[in-house]
């Protein structure tokens, strides 16, 4: 009998490749959305790129009453991956609240749920953003971890915390927290792919739009950091690979592997890329200039951040297998793809 996993935010950019990823590996999906930044499109697409159709509840998981009776509807589910939350940094600042009840109610009403319903596995969507500007690089899961900068980040970090929790007062309870540095890219089919709210904060779909003239100009944040070009370095990883890792994740969880209740993976690749050479890279994949200027620094951007990828490997067996230029190819194509179906 196939496995049945409740995917939370499975319509988002992160939750939809790792669907497809899950489908693939003929798992039993069923996404819980509220679309608030996605739409029933993707599920098309999903049905599209796998040949089935995922099932879909639209639910607010800030609803426990809500979420409890559709837990009750799939109590034969084996796992949850919880991707469902609000990631816009900037807007985290200036609502914190807004973050603070909606990424940790949805994980509190889920938990809880989910102990309902006895269903004891759970992977949960970090952030490296929970190392604040760590002392040691490459970083390993031992680094410390620090108050993130935003409201968003400490959503992460507080919900790694109430995991830790958790796990201590329900023996059959098992959760892994995957830590993702800078996941960029889409899927090769061009179907799917990351479609931020307004202006982009992040580096990758900033740099497309602009390409694509949506943005008149790219603003580089600094390049005065202790860096080879001044410019902040990060480890981009391939949101297929990192897909995959979820994968892993959940199959080392449903066979019990684990060495601890909690587990932590950093998902990177272990290379550092600047702003600059992303930028060059683009340029080089697309074979077009791009229009950027250099500006000040973005307050809460730490200098250089890359992950030690060992862990992951050894444990889960999982390394990134793809390159910044398919990161940044597979970006370019679902943009382009994007405008001419919006044109
Ligand atoms: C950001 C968040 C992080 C979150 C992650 C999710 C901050 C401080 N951190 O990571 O908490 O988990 O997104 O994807 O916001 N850049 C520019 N111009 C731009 C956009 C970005 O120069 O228009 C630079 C930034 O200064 C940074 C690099 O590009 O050096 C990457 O930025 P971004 O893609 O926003 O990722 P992070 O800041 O690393």
């Amino acid at each position: 009998m196939k496995h049945k996993i409740i995917v939370t935010g499975g319509c988002g950019y992160i939750g939809s490749h790792t669907v497809i990823a899950l489908m693939e590996n003929d798992f039993e999906v069923i996404i819980l959305d509220d679309l608030s930044n996605s739409n029933e499109q993707i599920l098309d697409r999903i049905t599209k790129i796998t040949g089935r159709k995922p099932e879909f509840v639209k639910v607010d998981l800030k609803d426990l009453d809500h979420v409890h009776n559709v837990f009750g509807h799939f109590r034969d589910a084996d796992a949850v991956i919880h991707f469902a939350a609000h990631k816009a940094v900037s807007e985290s600042v200036q609502e914190p609240l807004k973050y603070y009840q909606n990424n940790l109610y949805s994980l509190i009403n889920t938990l809880i749920s989910q102990q309902e319903n006895g269903i004891h596995n759970i992977i949960f969507s970090s952030s490296a953003t929970v190392y604040g500007n760590p002392d040691t690089l490459p970083i390993t899961e031992k680094n410390k971890t620090q108050r993130p900068f935003s409201p968003y980040g400490n959503t992460k970090k507080i919900a790694e915390e109430i995991l830790e929790d958790v796990v201590l007062v329900s023996p059959d309870f098992s959760a892994i927290s995957l830590r993702y540095f800078n996941p960029i890219g889409a899927h090769e089919s061009g179907q799917i792919g990351e479609f931020p709210n307004g202006i982009p904060n992040n580096l990758m779909p900033y740099i497309t739009q602009t390409a694509a003239g949506v943005r008149e100009k790219l603003m580089v944040f600094g390049n005065d950091y202790p860096t080879k070009d001044g410019t902040p370095i990060r480890d981009y990883i391939h949101v297929v690979d990192l897909a995959e890792a979820h994968v892993l994740a959940l199959k080392r969880l449903l066979n019990k592997e684990q060495e601890s209740q909690l587990e932590i993976f950093n998902l990177g690749t272990g290379d550092g890329y600047s702003v600059l050479e992303v930028i060059q890279s683009f340029e080089s994949v697309t074979g077009s200039k791009l229009n950027f200027e250099i500006t000040g620094r973005r307050d809460g951007d730490v200098p250089k951040l890359f992950a030690s990828t060992d862990l992951a490997k050894e444990k889960l067996g999982w390394s990134a297998n793809r390159k910044l230029d398919e990161m940044i190819s597979s970006s370019w194509k679902w943009e382009q793809n994007l405008r001419e179906e919006l044109i």
